[in-house]
């Protein structure tokens, strides 16, 4: 049914205001415009400039959706202006008024812009964002199989915006990190099969301490991404591939620190977290401990240890003998287990791309949310 016409209504933004040459310190500004509910907050914003203040500084291009350029914190979210619905930010609005300033992470250039080179762009570039081929090139084009180019289809939809840094956990307290964006884009050409640098890219962010071990799982750039990218996922891609196909052993315990946590909720149905500092510094088993690389981590972590039972946030039994759950509470997750363990195939999902493949053959899953990938267990390397 065709939507009704609704006249414009009015609607008031508070902007966040900035501007580091001033030396004043960031404020609030509020402006009322007009327009209809379905316009975008980025119309309202310019509208507010065109009408009542030209010094506004917001950054926009296509206006729709496409050059990423409009990324901005709506009531406290990050994401596109020109694809917000008026109406729909109000509604999430805590007092009516909607609330826009700067994308986080980055420094502020003006008001609602940031500096994306210092930051976004800066990362990107240490991935290597491009294809690494020295080798004889066809007469014509590369044939590339259909499904590796589905594998990286969702990362190649990243329109750069920058709302995945923005909202990124681990690159506020570790402003290094190579962050979302950028690794999303390093899996762009991870999986792709014309580069010959696979292993080599794998390696080089396996090794770097802020490279993909430091992703602390957080979802935040997942909900964030306008164009359903999923960083995270990718991320994990990522480490799947290093770790568990091409055995990198990475300086930063990373991977072992990943089986690890496998290996304790496989055993104990819940994380017993006394083990795990010895076994992903010592070794992913009981003797681990004894390794003297964990005896050195335990050492150095002995301090916190001692605070965290002084002030009861550590119990002494669990923390020696681990939880104890229900044995067909346990029982049920070593079903699980033993149901991934089994398959012949490790099951991508790609949730980007939706639909089915009728002319791709077994083992190919349907998902809720689109296309499971397939990739054989033993394959070294191969990300299709
Ligand atoms: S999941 Fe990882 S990359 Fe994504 S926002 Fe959280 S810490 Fe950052
Ligand atoms: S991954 Fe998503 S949120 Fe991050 S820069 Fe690309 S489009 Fe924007
Ligand atoms: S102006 Fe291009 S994405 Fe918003």
């Amino acid at each position: 049914m065709a939507e009704t016409h609704r006249p414009p209504e009015q609607f008031t933004l508070r902007l966040r205001r900035y501007d580091p040459e001033s030396g004043d310190a960031p404020y609030w500004d509020e402006h009322t415009i007009e327009l209809e509910p379905h316009r975008s907050v980025l119309e309202g914003i310019l509208q507010a400039k065109a009408k009542f203040d030209g010094s506004i500084g917001i950054r926009c291009s296509c206006r729709a959706a496409i050059c990423g350029s409009c990324g901005v914190r709506i009531n406290g979210e990050p994401g596109l202006a020109c694809h917000t619905h008026l109406d729909h930010a109000r509604a999430y609005a805590k007092d009516g008024v909607i609330e826009v300033e700067p994308m986080g992470n980055m420094p502020v250039i003006k008001d609602m812009i940031v500096d994306m080179d210092a930051v976004h762009w800066k990362k990107v570039k240490r991935v290597t964002p491009w294809l690494l081929n020295e080798g004889p090139q066809p007469e014509r084009e590369h044939i590339v199989p259909r499904e590796s180019m589905v594998d990286i289809t969702q990362t190649m939809a990243c329109i750069q915006c920058g709302a995945c840094v923005s909202d990124c956990l681990a690159m506020e307290v570790d402003p290094g990190f190579i962050g979302p964006a950028a690794l999303a884009k390093a899996y762009r050409f991870v999986g792709d099969p014309r580069d010959e640098e696979q292993r080599e890219r794998l390696i080089d962010l396996s090794q770097d301490p802020l490279g993909i071990y430091d992703c602390t799982h957080c979802f935040k750039c997942v909900q964030a991404c306008p164009k359903d990218v999923n960083p995270m996922g990718q991320i994990m891609r990522l480490r799947r591939i290093a770790g568990s196909d091409q055995k990198i052993v990475d300086q930063n315990n990373g991977h072992r620190h990943e089986e690890t946590i496998t290996t304790l909720i496989k055993g104990y149905g819940l994380l017993h977290e006394a083990e795990m500092l010895p076994r992903s510094y010592g070794g992913n088993s009981w003797f681990g401990k004894f390794h003297p690389a964990a005896g050195k981590e335990l050492l150095s972590s002995l301090p916190v240890v001692l605070r965290a039972l002084v002030k009861r946030k550590v119990n002494p039994k669990i923390a020696m003998f681990g939880h104890k759950i229900p044995r067909q509470d346990l029982n049920a997750v070593k079903k699980i287990y033993e149901k991934v363990e089994s398959r012949p195939t490790r099951y991508e999902l790609n949730l980007y791309v939706t639909g089915y493949d009728e002319d791709v053959e077994e083992p190919v899953a349907s998902v809720v949310a689109g296309n499971a990938q397939s990739v054989p267990q033993s394959t070294e390397g191969s990300t299709n």
